[in-house]
């Protein structure tokens, strides 16, 4: 069996944690695979919305898997928490693992991101500030804790250790803190991390391949935030792509089966950085307050802009996606007229591939739709939708080569049309 792969084609918050939700019951397991806290994954049914941060969006269906692979950062606060609030749920604890090599968010990692960003001033990455740069750096910089790492006699003693080193960085930075509340509930964050079963998880998802069972794996971010290939350095700090689920989760280029691409009617991004179709005025504000545009993890109002057609090839590209699905298409019902960037012109030349440069300006070229102002909320096949969104569809399909599977109408698990 192939293991297939579910991830965001722009800047986040495609709607990734409803349609893992929906499409769980297909799989036997979810495995979420880079990212940590800065994700928050929103699925809706029986009128309850609930956010997930590091738990994989299939927890809601108790008889499957749900694995935190080896590409996620962990805080024990918010994993805690998470935990605690799922409880009074219908969940099955039993069927969730995670890796012992995922790495540890420590205190003073969320302490270094926010010193890190206010030395920036107005070059700030717009960052979550759950420390997930600072712990990819100590990933990478060879010096990180790892889940597994809690189960040593000397944990203790290396936390100390490396707190030590993040405070001396924070004295060069200046920057005042007090650790004493925090730490504490670190630590009980431990404690409930050690009540899970830590595991090898690289072993485990290419068992269950072995014998057949089906894997999703949980992208998060968008592909527009990768750390190599969206707009740096205004992007979070893993590999968001494709290929980031090989080495989150231990598993050969030759086992990913069907990439399955969120992509959101409109775009949004959170944070600094380019944005060539972010919109100013009042259609921005609408886009904004009809889609319900503010941060499932940090409650900022989410910049609000036209679909973007070349960045949406480019993800495409780098992802290898092969069935795109799309979402929120029902915020656009309240528009008389809708625009899709179909190329960008910069310095008076038009072309549709991504600069290098972040700072270049970019003016979006635009094909404008007619809207089809129908509410489309209720609608549950293709049939029910209106010619003028069929027609959106299909000339997004055409343009960039990859069809759409599912066209999503609303927050709530019902509200999927499967094509
Ligand atoms: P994620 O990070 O990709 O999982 O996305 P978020 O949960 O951060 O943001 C997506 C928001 O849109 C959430 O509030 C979802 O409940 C909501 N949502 C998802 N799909 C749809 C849809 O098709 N229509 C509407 N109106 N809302 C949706
Ligand atoms: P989900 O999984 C949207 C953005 C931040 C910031 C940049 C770097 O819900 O789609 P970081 O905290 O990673 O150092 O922030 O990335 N960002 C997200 N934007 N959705 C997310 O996750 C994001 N996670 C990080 O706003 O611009
Ligand atoms: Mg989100």
């Amino acid at each position: 069996m192939k293991l297939d792969v579910l991830l965001g084609l722009q800047w986040g918050d495609e709607g990734k944690g409803k349609i893992v939700d929906v499409l769980t019951p297909k799989y036997d397991v979810i495995a979420r695979f880079q990212g940590g806290p800065n994700a928050g994954h929103s699925l809706e049914f029986n009128d309850i919305k609930h956010v997930l941060h590091t738990i994989p969006s299939g927890i809601f269906h108790p008889e499957k898997v749900n694995i935190i692979g080896n590409g996620v950062v962990i805080d024990p606060v918010i994993f805690r928490k998470e935990i605690e609030g799922l409880k009074k749920f219908n969940i099955n604890f039993n069927q969730l693992f995670i890796s012992k090599k995922a790495h540890l968010i420590l205190p003073t990692h969320r302490l270094l991101d926010a010193a890190s960003e206010a030395a920036k001033g107005a070059t700030k990455i717009g960052s979550t500030l759950k420390g997930i740069g600072p712990t990819y750096m100590d990933k990478t910089g060879r010096n990180g804790l790892r889940v597994g790492d809690i189960f040593a006699s000397d944990f203790q003693q290396r936390y100390d250790n490396l707190k030590n080193k993040h405070i001396e960085m924070l004295n060069n930075y200046n920057f005042k803190f007090d650790l004493t509340e925090y730490e504490a509930d670190w630590f009980r964050g431990v404690e409930s991390i050690r009540e899970f079963q830590a595991v090898d998880s690289e072993y485990m998802v290419n068992k269950f391949l072995a014998e057949d069972k089906s894997v999703l794996a949980e992208g998060a971010q968008g592909t527009l935030l990768d750390i190599d290939f969206g707009s740096y350095p205004y992007v979070t700090s893993s590999n968001t792509i494709c290929a980031g689920a090989c080495t989150g989760l231990g598993i050969g280029p030759n086992k990913v089966g069907e990439v399955l691409g969120i992509v959101k009617a409109y775009c949004t991004r959170v944070g600094s950085g380019p944005f060539p179709t972010e919109l100013f005025d009042e259609t921005g504000d609408k886009l904004r307050q009809v889609g319900r545009e503010f941060g499932a993890t940090t409650g900022r109002p989410r910049r609000c802009g036209w679909l973007d057609l070349p960045a949406l090839k480019y993800s495409i590209m780098i992802n290898g996606v092969t069935q795109m699905i799309l979402t929120k298409s029902d915020i656009l019902s309240e528009f008389d007229t809708i625009k899709v960037c179909v190329a960008y012109k910069i310095n008076g030349e038009v072309t549709e591939q991504l600069p290098y440069d972040v700072n270049l300006p970019i003016e979006p070229v635009y094909k404008e739709f007619k809207g089809w102002k129908k509410d489309i909320a209720k609608a549950t096949s293709m049939s029910d939708l209106p010619q003028e969104l069929v027609d959106y569809i299909r000339f997004v399909e055409d343009e960039v080569k990859v069809p759409f599977s599912i066209i999503s109408v609303g927050p709530d698990r019902k509200e999927t049309i499967f094509k």
